[in-house]
């Protein structure tokens, strides 16, 4: 159980005592909604944040029980963002979660679609991703339900994870991304890294059926006050960015990064 359920901003936060709670309590939500959706329509779909937080929640998930009873082969694996930066290169989001993850269930590599963050030129890394995206999701498929938002690939979940500056996926403060309502994944030049990142856009995390952010330490306390308490402020804080338009959207923190916030 939560030591702490919160209500902000519209939604639900779920406060765990430690990080390993935290990713034990992902995990169980991972393994709930992959249940529900390959039972429901006979296939998940799900894109990964990167970065450390969730890397304690993806060991947990190539350990037992949940290697043995998570139906792998129906799960499809997209990533949020990306680094511009080959897939074998230590900052890649695509290698972190081989490691940790994808290289210790039984999911066949045709269900695990990474964003080729190798290309010289990002735009088109976004647009090759863009187009993985169409052809995945848009395709005519009888038992799916039409998105909210014609043309626009619906995850079932989105995971996020939330930096101290406030940015989520690679939509970092004051940048061009923010602002990018007709593109369902771009290249964003990131001003502070002197690099492109490719991610999707609030537009298509908005679509999904459910987002959770896995956010943990007391370093993500001020700015996850901010976020969730503060007036709103998206180009400062792009995490407030996210309101699903017909999706849950669930907090799932330690006592740590929820340090800072009011009870209710
Ligand atoms: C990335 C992630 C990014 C991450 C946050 C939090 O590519 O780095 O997708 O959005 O979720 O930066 O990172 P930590 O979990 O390492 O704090």
């Amino acid at each position: 159980m939560p030591s702490r359920i919160l209500e902000k901003a519209g939604a639900q936060v779920r406060v765990y005592k430690d990080q390993d709670e935290l990713a034990l309590k992902a995990a169980r939500r991972f393994a709930r909604l992959a249940d529900q959706y390959v039972v429901g329509s006979g296939r998940f779909t799900v894109a990964l944040s990167g970065g450390s937080t969730p890397k304690a929640m993806f060991a947990l998930l190539a350990e037992s029980p949940f290697v043995e009873t998570i139906p792998w082969s129906s799960i499809y694996f997209f990533w949020g963002d990306e680094r511009c930066v080959p897939p074998d290169h230590a900052d890649s989001n695509y290698r972190m979660t081989m490691e940790t993850l994808l290289a210790r269930v039984p999911v066949p590599q045709e269900n695990i679609f990474r964003m080729a963050g190798e290309l010289a030129d990002a735009d088109q890394a976004a647009q090759q991703y863009a187009d993985t995206l169409q052809q995945f999701f848009l395709q005519p498929a009888a038992s799916r339900a039409t998105a909210p938002l014609a043309n626009v690939p619906r995850f079932d979940l989105v995971f996020l994870g939330m930096g101290g500056d406030g940015h989520t996926a690679s939509l970092f403060p004051e940048t061009a991304a923010l602002h990018n309502d007709s593109d369902i994944v771009t290249a964003n030049y990131v001003e502070k890294f002197k690099a492109y990142r490719i991610t999707l856009t609030a537009k298509t995390i908005n679509n999904a059926r459910n987002v959770t952010f896995l956010i943990a330490g007391q370093d993500k306390a001020e700015t996850l006050r901010q976020v969730l308490e503060g007036e709103r402020q998206t180009e400062r804080y792009p995490s407030q960015m996210i309101q699903p338009r017909s999706g849950t959207l669930l907090w799932l923190v330690d006592e740590a990064a929820a340090s800072l916030l009011q009870s209710d």
